[in-house]
C-alpha cells in the first residue's frame, strides 16, 4: 500500500508540479485547497490536481475562521511587521497548516507536503506549524530538492505530462493573495531602486487615479472588532470586503518596503491590503482614545512581539495564547465610533467617539467652561521633578 501525503496545494504552477511529482516518487497524493479568500478555487485548479494525478481533492472554506481566529486577533494585537507589513500571508498560513494536519489525521495519512521554496518565511511557518500541532508527521517540501533550477523547467515539465497549466496567464511576480492582502515580490522587483511598474499593483488605484473627491466612512467597534460601517451592520466577510473596495478606489493601503526575512536574507515586498489600513488606522485611534497612558506604550511594546510572532510561523505557542489573554482583557474598553476621510493615498481619522472615551472637555478646554485645577500643577511639578534636581547641573 503506498504512503498517503496531504499537500497544500494552491493550484499554482509550484504546487501542481509537487502534485506530479509526489505521485511519481510512489505517494497517494490528497491535494488539499484552502479558500483563505484569494478567489474561489476553480474547477480548472480542481482538475488540474486530478491530471497531475492527485488520488483526491479537498477543498475547505476557511474565510470566516480566518477572519475570526487569525485576523481579528492581529487587528486588536496592532500587529504590524517592521512598521509596514500587515501579515496578510504570514496570518494564513497557521491557519492552512492547522487544517492540513486536520486533514492528514481524518485520511490516516503520516506525511504532509508544501510548495514552499527554500529561501523563503512560508516554508518555516507551515512546517514549525505542523511540527507543533503533530511532530510525528514526515514533511516533505519538494521545491526544496528537486531537480528544476527555474519556472521555465517546471512549465516544460508540466507541459511533457499534458498538466493543464495556464501558461498565458503567467505572472511576471510571485503573488499570494488571501482576503486581507496581495504580497507581490520578483520579477524588477527584485531591483531594490526599480519603482514598481503599473502593473505591480493588483487592486489599489494609483493616488494620482483616485477618486477625485474624498471620501468619508464611520466605523463602529465593539471590543475591538469592527461591527458597522456607515451605522449599518455588515457581517465580517463584507465589512473586510466593502473597505478593501473603497479603500482601493482611493489609493489606500499600498507598501513597498525592504523586508527581514526569517532565514536572514532582506527582500524587497509590495503589499496590498486597504481594508487592513484602515481598520488598523481607525482601530489606533480608537485605542488612543478609551486606553490610558501607560497601558497604551505597554501595549505598543506587545504589538511588535505579537507581530513577530505572526512573522515567524510561531501562532500557535503558548506565549501568543498568553499576549491573546492580555490583548482581549485591553479591549473591554475598545468599543466607539471612529470617522475617517480617505482621499488620495491618505486616509485620516477626522472624529472619534466612545461611551469609555476619557477625554473630557471640560478638562482639556481653555475656554470658560474649564473646571482643570490649574494650582494643582505647581504641587505636581515639584515632586513630580525632584528627584532629578540639580542633576543636570554641569561641573564648573
Ligand atoms: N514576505 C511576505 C511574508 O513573508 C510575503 C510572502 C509571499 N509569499 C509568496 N508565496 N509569494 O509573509
Amino acid at each position: 500500500m503506498s504512503k498517503t501525503v496531504v499537500l497544500a496545494y494552491s493550484g499554482g504552477l509550484d504546487t501542481s508540479v509537487c502534485v506530479k511529482w509526489l505521485a511519481d516518487r510512489g505517494y497517494r497524493v490528497i491535494a488539499f485547497m484552502a479558500n483563505v479568500g484569494q478567489g474561489d478555487p476553480s474547477a480548472a485548479a480542481i482538475r488540474r490536481a486530478k491530471v497531475a494525478g492527485a488520488a483526491q481533492v479537498i477543498v475547505r472554506d476557511l474565510r470566516k475562521e480566518f477572519v475570526a481566529d487569525y485576523i481579528w486577533p492581529a487587528l486588536k494585537a496592532e500587529a504590524v511587521y517592521e512598521g509596514e507589513y500587515l501579515l496578510a500571508t504570514a496570518l494564513s498560513r497557521p491557519l492552512i497548516a492547522k487544517h492540513m494536519v486536520d486533514v492528514a489525521h481524518k485520511a490516516g495519512a503520516k506525511a504532509v507536503a508544501h510548495g514552499c521554496t527554500g529561501k523563503g518565511n512560508d516554508q518555516v511557518r507551515f512546517e514549525v506549524t505542523a511540527r507543533i500541532l503533530d511532530p510525528t508527521l514526515e514533511i516533505i517540501a519538494p521545491v526544496r530538492v528537486w531537480e528544476f533550477r527555474s519556472r521555465d523547467q517546471e512549465i516544460d515539465y508540466a507541459l511533457k505530462y499534458r498538466i493543464p497549466i495556464d501558461v498565458t496567464k503567467r505572472s511576471p511576480y510571485s503573488i499570494d493573495q488571501n482576503l486581507w492582502g496581495t504580497s507581490i515580490e520578483s520579477g524588477v522587483l527584485e531591483n531594490p531602486w526599480t519603482e514598481p511598474p503599473t502593473d505591480t499593483y493588483r487592486s489599489i488605484r494609483s493616488p494620482e487615479r483616485a477618486a477625485s473627491t474624498p471620501a468619508y466612512v464611520t466605523i463602529e467597534f465593539s471590543r475591538g472588532v469592527p461591527v458597522r460601517v456607515n451605522g449599518a451592520r455588515v457581517p465580517e466577510l463584507q465589512l473586510i470586503d466593502r473597505l478593501h473596495r473603497l479603500g482601493a478606489a482611493h489609493g489606500i493601503g499600498r507598501s513597498d518596503v525592504i523586508e527581514s526575512r526569517i532565514v536572514g536574507i532582506k527582500s524587497r515586498e509590495v503589499y496590498e491590503a486597504p481594508a487592513g489600513a484602515i481598520l488598523f488606522e481607525a482601530h489606533q485611534e480608537l485605542e488612543r482614545l478609551v486606553l490610558d497612558r501607560q497601558l497604551l506604550q505597554f501595549k505598543r511594546g506587545v504589538a511588535i512581539t505579537y507581530a513577530e510572532l505572526i512573522y515567524s510561523g510561531l501562532w500557535f505557542t503558548p506565549l501568543k495564547t498568553s499576549l491573546d489573554a492580555f490583548i482581549n482583557a485591553t479591549q473591554q474598553r475598545v468599543s466607539g465610533t471612529i470617522r475617517l476621510k480617505l482621499f488620495k493615498g491618505s486616509c485620516q481619522v477626522v472624529g472619534r467617539k466612545s461611551p469609555h472615551g476619557l477625554y473630557k472637555e471640560r478638562l482639556a478646554t481653555y475656554s470658560a467652561k474649564d473646571q482643570f485645577d490649574q494650582r494643582a500643577a505647581e504641587g505636581f511639578i515639584k515632586l513630580f521633578g525632584l528627584a532629578y534636581e540639580g542633576s543636570g547641573r554641569v561641573a564648573k
